[in-house]
């Protein structure tokens, strides 16, 4: 490590500790800094921040340290929702699952009570995507959605973690930050999972698009790291903000 990430590390604002990539899941750090920074430009104070796939977790309490540390430096309250069944990936449909790598039962979550006991800010919503993603548009309005996580690997699972896209503009902040877990893998490409997911839903959708997220790497001090090329934005394009009609 180099003295000046060293030196940010322990002494540099959270934006600084974000740029250096200290802070861990820095993917997911990046996107929710990113996201509360945007929410305070344009005036709110509370967001969402959601993980689809939680498995046991490590992701889900990573975002509960980062939304502490933002609520400590910008005063914004981010809510921590995860979503999951509990009992691991379903069937896969057809060869667009990756059926080649994933199968029924991957990732369990077999430490669900110690889990739940551990979560201290965030929820965790318990059935199959297809059915919950869908649901608690109110919640959202009154706490728009800034932050999505897809790592539910299935083209199938992805899909309808993408109904969350499709709520209220209200809802949202006029972009929001995503990050897709599972697109850089040898047998990985545009006809199949989370990348198929990512052009039906944009073909689907007039004023909900997906897009890379053309701010990276941008000046960062590292230029070159994996995580970069899994962040996307949800742009919400009939949002009030992006109306000429204000
Ligand atoms: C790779 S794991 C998530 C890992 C977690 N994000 C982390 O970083 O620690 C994938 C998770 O997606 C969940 N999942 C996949 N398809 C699902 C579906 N249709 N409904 C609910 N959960 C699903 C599985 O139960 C599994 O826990």
């Amino acid at each position: 490590m180099s003295w000046k990430k060293k030196w940010v590390k322990y002494f540099g604002t959270l934006e600084e500790k974000e740029r250096f990539n200290t802070i861990k899941r820095a993917s997911y750090a990046h996107g929710m800094i990113k996201a509360a920074l945007y929410a305070r430009e344009i005036g709110v104070s509370s967001i969402s921040a959601i993980e689809f796939g939680v498995s046991t977790g490590g992701g889900l309490m990573a975002m509960e340290r980062i939304a502490r540390l933002i609520e400590d430096e910008y005063g914004i309250k981010v809510h921590v929702v995860g979503y999951d069944n509990g009992k691991g990936l379903p069937d896969p449909v057809d060869y667009k699952d990756h059926p080649e790598i994933w199968g029924k039962g991957d990732f369990v979550m077999f430490n669900k009570d110690q889990l739940l006991e551990n979560v201290k800010d965030s929820e965790i919503v318990f059935g199959d995507v297809k059915d919950t993603a869908g649901e608690r548009e109110g919640w959202y309005r009154s706490n728009p959605i800034a932050f999505i996580s897809i790592d539910v690997d299935y083209y199938s699972s992805t899909m309808s973690c993408l109904e969350a896209l499709k709520f209220h503009p209200d809802c949202y902040l006029p972009a929001v930050s995503m990050y897709f877990d599972d697109i850089s893998f040898f047998t990985a490409n545009r006809w199949c999972g989370e990348l198929l997911a990512i052009d039906d839903f944009n073909a689907a959708n007039e004023k909900r698009k997906i897009d890379i997220d053309r701010t990276l790497p941008g000046n960062r001090p590292y230029q070159n790291v994996g995580w970069y090329r899994n962040m996307y934005v949800g742009h919400i394009l009939d949002h009030t903000l992006r109306s000429v009609e204000q």
